[in-house]
């Protein structure tokens, strides 16, 4: 890739905030018992951390946990394999689950979690993503909490990246790269 990548905000800060306030109220209002919320690395780092906080505020006291995992990426196409990088350390038997991820896209990676934890005996096991790609999903599987639908264009920052950069940024934008490629909200034919 060549030129001067420029960032194009698609979900800005304050809309993140906004939005996950109301989706802590949403997890909240299903009451949750003993709930362990499970963010999937490393993506849904920035999300999670966010998330947690609002659900605090939302009056509910869940416990954090991690795995990471790897959905192997040809450029910036999934090949729809998952392997465990690092597994949760908690007895999941039991409890309400909520999995926390950046973004569902073929449904693969958020699947697998599900059917990992459910097979090891969770008693639910629940989804909220930042963001859906509708249009996308290679398996059936339907987020119970969303953030935001997003286009179909591959997007960074807000703990995502494209290899290994723009995690930092606080909001999801898109990155243009001014010489090599087209304009990615270019429709014109
Ligand atoms: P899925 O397994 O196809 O649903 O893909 C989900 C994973 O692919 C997400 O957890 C992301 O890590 C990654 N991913 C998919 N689309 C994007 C994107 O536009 N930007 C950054 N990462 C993405
Ligand atoms: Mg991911």
């Amino acid at each position: 890739m060549t030129g001067t990548p420029r960032i194009r905000v698609l979900f800005d800060e304050d809309a993140i905030a906004r939005r996950n306030e109301a989706l802590a109220q949403d997890i909240a209002k299903a009451n949750p018992v003993n709930l362990l919320v499970v963010a999937i690395l490393k993506g849904s780092f920035m999300f999670a951390a966010d998330l947690i906080r609002a659900l605090h505020r939302a009056g509910l006291t869940p416990q954090v946990e991690f795995v990471h995992l790897s959905s192997y990426l040809d450029g910036t196409v999934s090949t729809g394999q998952v392997t465990i990088l690092r597994d949760v350390e908690s007895d999941v038997r039991g409890r309400d689950v909520l999995l926390v991820d950046d973004i569902l896209e073929s449904g693969r990676t958020v699947t697998f979690a599900k059917d990992l934890l459910m097979a090891r005996g969770a008693k639910s096991v629940k989804t909220a993503v930042l963001l859906e790609k509708p249009g996308k999903r290679a398996v059936s599987i339907t987020p119970d909490y969303v953030g935001f639908t997003c286009p179909d264009v591959f997007v960074v920052g807000y703990g995502m990246d494209v290899a290994h950069s723009y995690r930092q940024l606080p909001f999801v934008g898109v990155v243009d790269h001014f010489d090599s490629n087209p304009d990615l909200f270019d429709q014109t034919p």
